[in-house]
C-alpha cells in the first residue's frame, strides 16, 4: 500500500494538514485525496477547533500536477477539494512559504485565512502554460484583491512577494521567516472562535471598466498572438459582472476547457518540460564533480562581452574584462554602467546595487590578468585563426582546471581546443545578442569536451538566468545552422515576384519577431559582403554597392525614417525587379501560407537532420533553442513541436513541392504516422 503525501498531526486544539510531496508539492491525485480525508477528520473531531495547512519542503503547492493534464481523472477534482475546505465550519489556514502557485494558490484562497513568511510568493502563473486559474482562482481573486491586481496576476501571470499580497488582502499576517508553523498555529488558535467565516466566495466585486481597457490596452503586445490571456480577462471580468459566483466558476470551467485542449496550452505546457529537460545530459554520469566558479574572465568588451559579462555581475560572480586598447576598454565598462543605470531609474536595482555590480567588474588590457579565473569566455571577432592564436595565448596563462570557452556563433570548437594541451576544458558557450536579455545558452560540446566542464556550464546556466541547450559541433550549432535555411527560398520568392515587406509580414502574422529581411537590415546588408560595388551578382550585391546596408544607413531592404519606421522602399522594389525578370522563374503569387511552408518548413528539415545526426539530444532542445534564441512563439511550441501539430506528411509534401530534399528522419517519422 502507498502512503499517502498528506498526514495530519494534532496541537492540542489545531489540527495540522502536512503535505510531502517533492519536489514541489504538485497538487496529484494523492494529495488531492489526503486533503479531503485531513479536512473532513478535522471536521469530525470535537477536540479540534481550527485547522493548518501547510508543506514540507521547500514550497508550499506549487500548482495542480501537470504531469496529470489530458489523462483521465482520480480522485476529487481540486475544484471540489477546495470547495470542501471553503465550506469547512472550522476556520482553516494556510501556512505559505516558497511559492503558491496556481492551484495552490487557489487552494490558499479556499482557506478561510492566509498566513506566509516574508520570503514567500503567491501567484497563478497558469497563463504561462496557456491556461487559466481553473479551480476557483478568477473568481476569488477578485472579490479579495479587486479587478486591477486579478487581472495582472492572472492574465500576466507573474507572482508577487508576501508583502504586496498582504497589503492587497491576500495575505493576513506576515509571520517570522523560520517560525511558520509555531506561528500559523498561534494564529489559529486567536481565530479559531471568530464568526462569520471570512469566504472569497461569499465577497462581491465592483466593475471596473476602465482598469479592464488600461489593461488590455498596456499589454497588447505582450499578449499577441496568445489565446490565454484574453480567457483570464474575461474570467475576472465575469466575477465583477455582477453574476453569482456559481456563475462565474461555471463560466471559468468552460474556458479552462477550451484552452486545456487547444494547442496553444499544449504548445506552452510542452515548453514547460522541454526547458527543465533540456538540463540534462543524457551521458554525464550522475553525481559528476562540477568545478567551482568563483572568478570569470571575459575577452573583449564590444556588444557581447560586455553583455555576457553583465550575467555573471548581475549573479554576484567578479568579473576581468580584457579589451586590447584603452579607448574599447573604457566604451564597453561605459555601456555596462549606462546599461545598469538605465535599470536603476526603472526601478529594477537600487543604486547600491549597481554600484555593487559595478565593484565586481576589473577591467584589463593585460590577458594575464586572467591567471585567475575559472572561467575564460573569449568574444572577440570570429575569425579561425585569431580565435586559435588567442587559445594558444590562454592555454598558457589560465590556471590548470580552469574551463575555456568561446562565444563563436558558428565557428568548429575543436579545431580550437587543438591548439591548446587541455582539450577537455575547451566548451562553446553562445550566448544570443542582447546577451543580456535573450535568455538561451547554447553550450557546444566538442569532441573532447570532459563530461565535468559540461556539466559545469549546465549547471551555471540557471544562476546566471540562462536556458542552456546542448550542441554538438556543426556549423551554426543548432541555432544558426536552422536559420541559414529560411534566407535562400525567402530570396527565391522575391526573384518570383513577392516582395520583401510580404514575406516579412507573413513571419510576423505567424508570430516570430521580424522577418528574414527586417532582421538583414537590423543585423546589416553589408555583413559578408564582397564589398566590391562593381560585383553585383544578387540582390544583396546591389543593395550593399548602393550603400543600402540597412538601418544603420537608414535604408536596406526598407527605407528608414529618424525614428527607425521602416517603409516599403521604390528603389528595391526596382532592384528586384531588375533581377526577376532577367531570371527564369516564373512568376508567382504567395499566399501567407505558402511563404510560411516555403521559409519555415526547410527549417523543420534541417531540425531533423541535426536530430538524426547527434548534434540536438532531442527535438524538444532544439524547441528551446528557437523559443528562447530566437523568439520562435512560445504558443507555437518551437519548430519542431509546431511541424508535428502540421502533420510531418504535409511538410513533407511542401518541401518536395519546393524542390527541397527530404531528411531521411523527416521521411521515416512520416511514412510511420510518428512525431518528433
Ligand atoms: N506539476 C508537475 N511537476 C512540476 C510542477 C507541477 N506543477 N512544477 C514543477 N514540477 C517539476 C518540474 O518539472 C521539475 O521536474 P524535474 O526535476 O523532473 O525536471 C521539478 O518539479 C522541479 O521544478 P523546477 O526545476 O522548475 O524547480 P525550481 O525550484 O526552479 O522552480 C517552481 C520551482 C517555481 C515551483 C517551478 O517549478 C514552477 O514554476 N512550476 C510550475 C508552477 C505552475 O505553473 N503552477 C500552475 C500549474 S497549473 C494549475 O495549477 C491549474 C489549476 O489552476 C487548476
Amino acid at each position: 500500500m502507498t502512503t499517502s503525501p498528506i498526514r495530519t498531526e494534532r496541537h492540542d486544539d489545531i489540527l495540522v494538514i502536512i503535505s510531502n510531496n517533492p519536489p514541489v508539492n504538485a497538487l496529484g491525485a494523492a494529495v488531492r485525496i489526503g486533503l479531503d480525508a485531513a479536512i473532513k477528520e478535522g471536521a469530525g473531531d470535537d477536540a479540534i477547533k481550527a485547522m493548518v495547512i501547510r508543506c514540507d519542503g521547500r514550497t508550499f503547492f506549487a500548482g495542480a500536477d501537470i504531469t496529470e493534464f489530458g489523462k483521465p481523472m482520480t480522485g476529487p477534482g481540486l475544484g471540489e477539494v477546495i470547495d470542501a475546505i471553503e465550506a469547512s465550519e472550522k476556520p482553516v489556514v494556510a501556512a505559505i512559504h516558497g511559492t503558491a502557485l496556481g492551484g495552490g494558490c487557489e487552494v490558499t484562497l479556499g482557506c478561510h485565512y492566509r498566513v506566509a513568511v516574508p520570503s514567500a510568493k503567491i501567484g497563478t502563473p497558469e497563463v504561462k502554460l496557456g491556461l487559466l486559474p481553473g479551480a476557483g482562482g478568477t473568481q476569488r481573486i477578485p472579490r479579495i484583491a479587486g479587478v486591477k491586481l486579478a487581472l495582472q496576476m492572472t492574465a500576466v501571470g507573474d507572482p508577487i512577494s508576501a508583502k504586496a499580497a498582504h497589503a492587497a488582502g491576500l495575505i493576513d499576517r506576515i509571520v517570522g521567516e523560520d517560525s511558520l508553523e509555531a506561528d500559523a498555529i498561534a494564529f489559529a488558535r486567536e481565530i479559531a472562535d471568530k464568526r462569520p467565516l471570512p469566504r472569497a466566495r461569499e465577497g462581491s466585486v465592483q466593475a471596473d471598466e476602465a482598469a479592464v481597457a488600461e489593461f488590455k490596452q498596456a499589454n497588447a503586445r505582450k499578449f499577441r498572438g496568445f489565446d490565454a490571456p484574453a480567457a483570464n480577462i474575461a474570467c475576472v471580468e465575469k466575477a465583477a459582472s455582477g453574476a453569482s459566483f456559481e456563475e462565474g466558476i461555471a463560466f471559468e470551467r468552460q474556458e479552462f476547457m477550451k484552452l486545456m485542449g487547444g494547442t496553444q496550452s499544449a504548445a506552452q505546457r510542452h515548453l514547460f518540460f522541454a526547458e527543465r529537460q533540456a538540463a540534462k545530459v543524457d551521458d554525464i554520469p550522475a553525481g559528476t564533480q562540477l568545478r567551482p566558479i568563483k572568478k570569470v574572465g571575459v575577452i573583449g568588451a564590444g556588444t557581447m562581452g560586455g553583455g555576457i559579462s553583465m550575467n555573471f555581475l548581475q549573479a554576484g560572480i567578479p568579473v576581468t574584462i580584457v579589451e586590447t586598447a584603452q579607448e574599447a576598454l573604457d566604451r564597453g565598462t561605459g555601456v555596462i554602467r549606462r546599461n545598469y543605470e538605465n535599470s536603476a531609474k526603472k526601478g529594477r536595482y537600487t543604486t547600491e546595487k549597481v554600484e555593487g555590480m559595478m565593484g565586481l567588474l576589473t577591467p584589463t588590457l593585460n590577458l594575464e590578468d586572467l591567471a585567475d579565473c575559472d572561467l575564460i569566455i573569449e568574444a572577440i571577432y570570429e575569425n579561425m585563426d585569431v580565435k586559435k592564436e588567442l587559445f594558444g595565448k590562454l592555454d598558457k596563462i589560465a590556471k590548470p582546471g580552469a574551463i575555456l570557452a568561446s562565444n563563436t556563433s558558428y565557428l568548429n570548437i575543436d579545431e580550437m581546443a587543438a591548439v591548446t594541451s587541455r582539450p577537455g576544458d575547451v566548451i562553446g558557450m553562445h550566448f544570443f545578442s542582447p546577451a543580456n536579455v535573450m535568455k538561451l545558452l547554447e553550450v557546444v560540446r566538442g569532441a573532447k569536451t570532459s563530461p565535468d566542464v559540461l556539466a559545469t556550464v549546465m549547471a551555471l546556466a540557471k544562476p546566471i538566468g540562462k536556458v542552456a541547450v546542448v550542441s554538438g559541433v556543426c556549423p551554426g550549432f543548432i541555432g544558426n545552422r536552422m536559420l541559414s535555411q529560411r534566407q535562400g527560398p525567402a530570396n527565391k520568392m522575391l526573384m518570383q515576384g513577392a516582395r520583401p515587406e510580404q514575406i516579412d509580414k507573413a513571419i510576423v502574422d505567424f508570430g516570430m519577431p521580424m522577418g528574414p529581411f527586417q532582421m538583414s537590415d537590423l543585423a546589416g546588408v553589408d555583413i559578408g559582403w564582397h564589398r566590391d560595388p562593381t560585383r553585383i551578382e544578387s540582390i544583396r550585391d546591389a543593395l550593399a554597392a548602393k550603400g543600402r546596408w540597412g538601418q544603420k544607413t537608414s535604408k536596406g531592404f526598407y527605407d528608414y525614417d529618424e525614428k527607425r519606421t521602416p517603409s516599403p522602399s521604390p528603389e528595391v522594389a526596382e532592384i528586384i525587379e531588375d533581377f526577376r525578370s532577367k531570371s527564369n522563374l516564373p512568376k508567382q503569387d504567395f499566399s501567407d501560407e505558402d511563404v510560411i511552408a516555403a521559409t519555415l518548413y526547410p527549417m523543420v528539415n534541417e531540425g531533423a537532420k541535426i536530430l538524426d545526426e547527434g548534434m540536438a539530444q532531442r527535438a524538444s532542445d532544439i524547441d528551446v533553442v528557437w523559443i528562447y534564441g530566437y523568439g520562435w512563439p512560445i504558443y507555437r511550441g518551437g519548430p519542431m513541436f509546431w511541424a508535428n501539430t502540421v502533420g510531418l506528411d504535409k511538410v513533407v509534401a511542401g518541401l518536395e513541392k519546393n524542390g527541397v530534399e527530404v531528411a531521411p528522419l523527416l521521411k521515416r517519422k512520416a511514412e510511420a504516422g510518428e512525431k518528433f
